[in-house]
C-alpha cells in the first residue's frame, strides 16, 4: 500500500472472495468499530454506497472543551479509517482513499472508491486480527524493555503511513514529564474539561465512554504522568514503573485537519503493529490538547515537524490480567447501509 493510501489495482487477480463488494465494505465498516479513540467516543459514521464506503465525523459537543479544534477526533477517525482499509486488504479487496473529498463539506472525512479484487493478503488479516486484541492498558509496564527491533518495526509502520515517531532520550522524558504535569494542572483546573471527562467516564451501558474496570484504582507511580480521569476506577495497578517504558512523539509535517486524519492512521498502524509485537501502548494526548504544551512539545522535537500525540510503549505485565476490553456502539449505530440495503449489504 502506498503512502498516500493508494494501491495499485490488480484486476486480474483471483478474488479472495466471492462476497459482494457491498458486504465487503460493511464488514469493513464494522470492524473499524474495534478502532481506539478519545474518550472511547467512536466519533465516526459510515456510509455503504454501491460502489463506495464514506466515512464522516461527528462533533460531540461533549468534548468542545479537551478537543476544541477536533484534532483528537480526527485522529480517532483516522484510526478508524485505516483499520477499514487494512480489513479491505485482508479480504482481497484494494482502494483508493480520497480524505477530504469535498472542500465544500468538512465532516465527509474519507471516501473509499475504486474497489477492486486482488489477493487477500496475509499480513493485513494478522493485523485484522491484532484489531480484535488491541486495547489500551494503562497500568505501569513491566521491567523488562521492548525489544529495539520492535521499535524500528513500529516506527516503519507509521512512517509507511506518512508520518514519523520519534523515540525521546531520556532527558527528553524528563522533559516530557515535566510539560505531561504543566498540561495536566492547566485541564485540572478547567471546569468544563472536567465535566467533560465526567460525562465520559460515567457512560455505563451506552457503548461510548471509559469504564471503572479500565481506569486504575490510583495513579501509577511513573516519571511521565499518565492522564488522570478524575475518578478512580477499578483495575488494580500494581507496583510497576514507566523506568523501561519508551516514549514516542507521532509528528508529521504539516498540522492541518487532512494530517491529522493520517496521523490517526499512522497511530492506528503503530498500533497494531505493536499489538502483533506484544508491545503495549497508552496514548497520552493532555499534553497536545493544551495549546502551550504542544508548543512545547513541538520544541523537543526541535524543527523536525508538528507534534500530533505522545505514545508510550511498553511490555505489559505478564503476572496479572489486564483490563477488559471497553465497550463499543452497536454496528447498525455507526454503519449506515441504507443506500444497499435492498441489493446485498
Ligand atoms: C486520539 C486518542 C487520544 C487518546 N488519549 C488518551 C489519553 O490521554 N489517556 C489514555 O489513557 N487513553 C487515551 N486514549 C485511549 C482511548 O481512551 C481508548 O482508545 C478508548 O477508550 C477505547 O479503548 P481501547 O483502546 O481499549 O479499545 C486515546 C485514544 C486516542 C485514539
Amino acid at each position: 500500500m502506498g503512502r498516500n493510501g493508494k494501491v495499485v489495482t490488480m484486476s486480474h487477480e483471483t478474488p479472495a472472495t466471492d462476497r459482494p463488494l457491498t458486504t465487503a465494505l460493511a464488514e469493513a465498516a464494522a470492524t473499524a468499530g474495534h478502532a481506539p479513540s478519545v474518550h472511547n467516543a467512536q466519533p465516526w459514521r459510515w456510509r455503504v454506497l454501491p460502489d463506495a464506503l464514506e466515512l464522516r465525523v461527528v462533533r460531540d459537543p461533549r468534548l468542545a472543551a479537551t478537543d476544541p479544534e477536533g484534532r483528537l477526533v480526527a485522529y480517532s477517525c483516522g484510526a478508524a479509517l485505516h483499520h477499514a482499509r487494512v480489513a479491505l486488504t485482508a479480504e482481497g479487496w484494494t482502494a483508493v482513499v480520497e480524505r477530504m473529498p469535498d472542500p465544500a463539506d468538512g465532516d465527509l472525512l474519507a471516501r473509499l472508491t475504486g474497489l477492486a479484487h486482488a489477493q487477500a493478503d496475509p499480513e493485513a488479516m494478522r493485523l485484522v486480527q491484532c484489531m480484535q486484541v488491541r486495547h489500551t492498558d494503562r497500568r505501569p509496564v513491566s521491567d523488562e524493555p521492548v525489544p529495539t527491533a520492535a521499535l524500528g518495526e513500529i516506527a516503519s509502520a507509521v512512517a509507511a503511513e506518512g508520518c514519523q515517531l520519534q523515540f525521546l532520550d531520556r532527558d527528553n522524558v524528563l522533559e516530557l514529564a515535566a510539560v505531561a504535569s504543566r498540561a495536566a494542572s492547566v485541564e485540572a483546573e478547567d471546569s468544563q474539561l472536567r465535566e467533560e471527562l465526567e460525562y465520559w467516564t460515567s457512560r455505563a451501558g451506552t457503548g461510548t465512554g471509559l469504564p471503572p474496570e479500565v481506569l486504575p484504582t490510583e495513579a501509577p507511580r511513573t516519571t511521565v504522568p499518565a492522564r488522570d480521569f478524575g475518578r478512580p476506577g477499578t483495575l488494580p495497578v500494581g507496583p510497576g514503573h514507566d523506568r523501561t517504558a519508551v516514549y514516542g512523539v507521532l509528528y508529521g509535517d504539516e498540522d492541518e485537519p487532512d494530517s491529522w486524519l493520517r496521523a490517526g492512521e499512522a497511530l492506528s498502524a503503530a498500533w497494531l503493529t505493536a499489538t502483533r509485537l506484544g508491545v503495549s501502548v497508552v496514548p497520552l494526548s493532555g499534553v497536545v490538547e493544551v495549546a502551550g504544551t504542544r508548543q512545547t512539545l513541538r520544541g523537543l522535537l526541535a524543527g523536525l515537524g508538528y507534534p500530533y500525540l505522545v505514545i508510550r510503549l511498553g511490555l505489559a505485565d505478564p503476572a496479572h490480567a489486564g483490563p477488559p476490553h471497553t465497550p463499543r456502539l452497536d454496528v447498525a449505530q455507526v454503519v449506515d447501509t441504507s443506500a444497499v440495503r435492498s441489493s446485498d449489504a
